[in-house]
């Protein structure tokens, strides 16, 4: 069977979800509300099966992290430090008719004819007396106009004081046709006529792009709903001009209206917090899980009695009030995010302590942590264990992709980012031909701007004491000493001056803090690896998809849709089956070899229709092992086969024997 193109993939993938439970648009009765998504019972638990496993190797399995639990709603002056208030913004740009936005960095290039309209005249008119006689028709209007502006306005222009009128009056002279009022008589009417324009004239301007080939209609009919909308009702449009534009970016896509400039629009949703909505009780919605573990990083590590280097992970929601959620859950607006700060010494440290910092490749696993890594290490080692990570749930090296942020692309205070990609139906391709992926996680190695951020507007001690430092300080020779507290001084005097603080005092804070080297004093750095739950659920969803067409008999055909999840977190890891609903003895059994597993999985009990649509529905839902329980359980043909499943495999159909005695030991392995 043909590949299905990229989009149909998804549509089939979005419906299947709908159809068996996956995910659910939110409000969905109520139209749904855009950039919002609900787990329905298999997606609820196919989520909390990704968050474990995540908490587990994260935390459990490790010595050197913990977790945190931290409220979503925190102090303001959090988001100050952290930068979001000023800086986490997307630079938008809107339609002036539709007043929809557009990310400016995401506006597909368009090509065709652009006709501008630089302004428009109300047609609704007052009576004009011209003679003793009460003109009110529109096209006298429209002729006086042009007589009055040819005749009188060009030599009185200068008299125009409002800039705005006068760029429009000039404008409307170069473009006017031939007029047709008497030209005697009219200069009478001049003043009264002046006072209209300047109040008809509307000084927004609009230009549409509109397809080749299709005609200039289409931008009037635009232009106008534009100036009626602007409360120019039925407007006479002034000054058309046309031009051919190739692979613009200016243009909505919708309405083909000129964008506005682009302007930042902060991304934050924020709300108040008490009864009263003032600017004093705005408080956000974290738009991160990352920055309550620096907030609480002294708390954590006083109270966990962990040392540098160590970690803090915490899983939870996240909300952006993104300008263009798309690609179904991929960009929500409401999100969960598994993040982990593993705070590191600075390398100057490191050298302190072990003589040199040790080098890594920059691709492949480094191995076991070491006392000599610095950032680089660490970094390299976090990208590795996230890579396992995902492919010990089933995404394999091949659907993944790297991006390595370029030095333009880095934040001021990072050192290095690599974003982890999942080749998703709707990834783009490179030039080649190559899918390129789209981000499921960033590691980034963020120095120690976040913890000195905060320390910064708390007033409060960031830096960590290490005795360890301290011995291994006395022990340097001048040189060593001079050349590392000079690194670390120039380190602290760039962060504090690209943060504004004044010369003098960056210059006496950064000379404190590199003096703080020889008491054992330091600001620990930071490597993030940050990743989206819902992003990972999704590539799971795409990855696992698969549909075959099969033909019976009769020539009949059907899609069969099987979800080939790795049983770790497969939402359900085995339906129990008795063979037939109205055999009692098989009914009991089956329940047992139920209640038996359930403490340890979710287990999917299921006695309805024939045994082939029982294992077709598992095999939507993703269910990697079915177990039947027929007449050879019962021992009906003979004792050896007594107490056994049959246990059915769901990417190859395979069947086995196991006894149930056997089942948990031989299935817990498989699904943790
Ligand atoms: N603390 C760093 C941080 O938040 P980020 O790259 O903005 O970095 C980290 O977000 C991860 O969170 C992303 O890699 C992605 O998986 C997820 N994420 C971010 N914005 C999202 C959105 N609007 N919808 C779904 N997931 C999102």
């Amino acid at each position: 069977m043909a590949e299905p193109k990229e989009n149909v993939v998804m549509e089939k993938i979005v419906s299947l979800c709908k159809r068996r439970g996956f995910i659910f648009q939110s409000s969905e009765i109520y139209g749904g509300i855009n950039g919002f998504w609900d787990y329905g019972p298999l997606g609820a638990e196919l989520k909390r099966n990704v968050k474990e496993l995540w908490w587990n190797s994260m935390m459990r399995q490790r010595e050197d992290v913990v977790g945190l639990e931290a409220t979503i709603i925190m102090h303001p002056q959090i988001w100050k430090a952290s930068g979001h208030v000023d800086t986490f913004a997307d630079l938008m740009r809107e339609c002036p008719l539709t007043k929809k936005r557009v990310r400016a960095d995401q506006v597909e290039p368009q090509s065709g004819m652009v006709y501008s309209y630089p302004g428009a005249l109300k047609s609704t008119i007052d009576p004009y007396v011209v003679g003793g006689e009460v003109l009110m028709n529109y096209d006298f209007e429209k002729e006086a106009l042009n007589l009055f502006l040819k005749e009188t306005l060009a030599g009185s222009l200068a008299e125009i004081k409002d800039e705005e009128i006068k760029k429009y009056a000039e404008m409307v002279l170069k473009n006017l046709g031939p007029d047709i009022v008497s030209q005697t008589a009219f200069p009478k009417f001049v003043d009264q006529i002046v006072s209209r324009v300047a109040a008809r004239l509307n000084p927004n301007k609009i230009s549409v792009l509109v397809p080749l080939g299709k005609p200039v209609e289409s931008a009037r009919k635009t232009a106008v709903q534009y100036f009626e909308k602007s409360d120019f009702p039925s407007p006479i449009l002034l000054g058309e001009s046309g031009v051919k534009v190739e692979n613009s970016i200016d243009f909505h896509p919708e309405s083909g209206v000129m964008l506005s400039e682009a302007r930042p629009f902060n991304l934050m949703l924020q709300t108040w917090v008490g009864p009263i909505q003032s600017d004093e009780n705005i408080a956000y919605l974290r738009p991160e899980t990352a920055q309550a573990i620096f907030a609480q990083f002294k708390n954590v590590m006083d109270t966990s009695r962990q040392k540098v280097p160590f970690g803090i992970g915490q899983v939870g929601k996240a909300f952006r009030n993104e300008v263009t959620p798309r690609n179904y859950t991929f960009r929500s607006r409401e999100f969960e995010q598994m993040e982990l700060e593993f705070f590191i010494k600075p390398d100057e440290v490191i050298e302190a302590i072990s003589g040199s910092v040790a080098t890594v490749p920059e691709t492949g696993h480094p191995g076991e942590p070491q006392a000599n890594w610095g950032w680089q290490a660490w970094h390299q080692y976090w990208v590795e264990e996230r890579v396992r990570f995902y492919e010990g749930i089933g995404l394999d090296r091949s659907t993944l992709g790297f991006h390595r942020q370029t030095p333009a692309e880095l934040a001021h205070y990072a050192r290095a980012c690599v974003d982890i990609l999942f080749k998703f139906p709707f990834s783009k391709k490179d030039e080649q031909g190559n899918v390129v992926g789209d981000e499921l996680e960033g590691i980034a190695a963020r120095s120690d701007f976040d913890l000195s951020q905060h320390a910064r507007f708390s007033g409060k001690q960031m830096g960590v004491f290490d005795d360890e430092l301290r011995v291994a300080w006395g022990k340097l020779d001048e040189a060593k000493k001079s050349a590392l507290s000079k690194r670390y001084y120039e380190a602290r005097l760039k962060y504090l001056t690209k943060c504004g603080v004044a010369q003098e005092k960056a210059e006496k804070d950064a000379k404190a803090d590199a003096e703080g080297l020889a008491k054992g004093q330091y600001i620990p750095h930071v490597i993030e690896p940050s990743a989206g739950v819902d992003r990972l659920i999704l590539a799971l969803i795409a990855n696992a998809y698969s549909e075959t067409v099969k033909t019976d008999d009769k020539g009949k055909s059907e899609i069969i849709y099987v979800m080939k999840f790795h049983p770790r977190v497969a939402p359900i890891k085995i339906g129990v089956m008795p063979l037939l609903k109205n055999k009692p003895e098989l009914v009991a059994k089956a329940i047992e070899v139920r209640d038996l597993l359930r403490p340890w999985m979710n287990v999917f009990y299921d006695e309805t229709g024939s045994i082939g649509k029982r294992y077709a529905r598992q095999d939507e839902a993703g269910t990697p092992f079915c177990a039947t329980i027929d007449f050879d359980t019962l021992g009906e043909k003979g004792p050896e086969l007594k107490d056994t499943v049959t246990i059915r495999h769901r990417d190859d159909g395979r069947q086995e024997r196991i006894a149930i005695a056997d089942l948990l030991n031989w299935l817990v392995p498989k699904i943790r």
